[in-house]
């Protein structure tokens, strides 16, 4: 049967070279983000001899690794000298080339990067797969459910390492922000999975490191977070926003957010903890879309505040974000990992636009639907 099985490209360790970004990038934004991108580069490319790194390798398993998170995160660990196999249903190519990478980065990774082809709902071929690869740790950057981690866990008894990707969804809405690892959790949440799964791992005594990130944001992001204000703002659109724009959030990069994961591997201080991950400041909605106009080169947009209570916007989002403040405290990565985002904010929204919208490239297409109801609401005020 021809449905599932693993592609191998090839398994010869080399001293790691490549790097995901481009060693010159379209920079029109300034030379901080060209000294960001650099110094990025320059953190996550291991120094170390071939030497070195033969003796930490290990065979990886992610789960994923073929949308956003695991693109970065393969590329680092592959860069770190790892084994690296992706499970996934192949629906997303196994690789690609990203935007700025150089032809050669490109081969390399594609050359050293596995590819093990299933459906994770498929609990039987999981067990059976897993078990006959023996993988000494397991990324799970896609897992919603903790009945998709079990297969894992029993195909794999000499596991090292499960590293979990949560999410800071979990936790209890909280009039004392922002949410630290210890505060309590909302078992009625929509991410109740993820926390069933955090529970999972605790009771099957694996070492488990969970890693909970607020919102994501970089180059590739499926979530039209920072798009949906790079429409608006491309066209020259004023931005609606909910209520008064001082709510409070918080977004990470996802270059950071991989770097990050690589920070727990292997590390004792990581074993069995959750730490939250995100970029240092908060932003407020008002900020946020200011920010995203300064690190695309647009002039400051007109901001426009409605009460999202007086609209039917039916099944459509007319924001993308929740109406409400939503931000954590990173203090306990950056104290047990020494790991620190690189890219503040305005850095960050200009390296996606840079790397993406800017190129042409966004997820979802531009729907002002639910902006032109604000705004014609709004027009209708003014005239009585
Ligand atoms: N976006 C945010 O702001 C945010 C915040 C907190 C947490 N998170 C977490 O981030 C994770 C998403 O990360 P990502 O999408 O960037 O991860 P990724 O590892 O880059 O990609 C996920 C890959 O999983 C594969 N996949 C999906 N269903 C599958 C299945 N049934 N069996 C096997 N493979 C499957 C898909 O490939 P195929 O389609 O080819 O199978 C997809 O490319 C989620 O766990 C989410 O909860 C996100």
């Amino acid at each position: 049967m021809a449905k599932y099985g693993v592609m191998q490209q090839s398994h010869t360790w080399v001293s790691p070279r490549s790097s995901l970004l481009p060693s010159s990038v379209s920079d029109f934004h300034g030379s901080s983000l060209n000294i960001s991108i650099q110094s990025w580069r320059r953190k996550c490319q291991p120094k170390e001899t071939a030497i070195r790194v033969m003796a930490s390798s290990k065979n990886i398993l992610v789960m994923g690794g073929t949308r956003f998170i695991g693109v970065f995160l393969s590329r680092l660990l592959v860069n770190e000298g790892h084994q690296v196999t992706l499970f996934t249903r192949g629906k997303t190519p196994i690789t690609q080339q990203l935007p700025g990478e150089s032809d050669q980065d490109y081969a390399d990774f594609k050359s050293k990067v596995l590819h093990l082809k299933g459906d994770r709902q498929d609990f039987e071929f999981v067990k059976t797969s897993l078990a006959a690869k023996g993988f000494d740790v397991v990324y799970d950057i896609n897992g919603r459910e903790a009945v998709e981690v079990e297969p894992i866990i029993d195909a794999l008894p000499n596991l090292q390492q499960y590293i979990y990707c949560s999410s800071a969804g979990v936790y209890l809405k909280t009039e004392t922000p922002p949410h630290f690892e210890v505060d309590a959790v909302d078992p009625k949440s929509r991410h109740k999975g993820k926390l069933e799964t955090e529970s999972l791992l605790v009771s099957r005594g694996v070492n488990w490191t969970s890693i909970r990130p607020v919102y994501i944001y970089g180059p590739l992001n499926y979530n039209p977070v920072e798009e949906w204000f790079f429409h608006r703002l491309k066209a020259g659109r004023p931005i609606p926003i909910p209520g008064s724009g001082i709510q409070i959030t918080q977004l990470g990069h996802v270059k950071d957010l991989a770097k990050a994961f690589i920070k727990v591997l292997d590390n004792p201080k990581a074993s069995k903890q959750v730490f939250n991950i995100s970029g240092s400041k908060y932003v407020t909605f008002d900020g946020l879309a200011k920010a995203c106009a300064k690190a695309a080169g647009f002039p400051e947009p007109e901001l426009i505040h409605y009460n999202a209570k007086e609209f039917d916007f039916g099944k459509k989002k007319a924001f993308p974000f929740r109406d409400q403040h939503f931000f954590a405290s990173i203090e306990k990565a950056q104290r047990e990992l020494g790991w620190v985002p690189e890219f503040d904010l305005v850095q960050g929204l200009a390296d996606s636009y840079n790397l993406d919208f800017g190129r042409g490239t966004f997820r979802k297409a531009a729907d002002f639907t639910t902006d032109d109801m604000i705004l014609e609401k709004k027009k209708k005020l003014v005239l009585i």
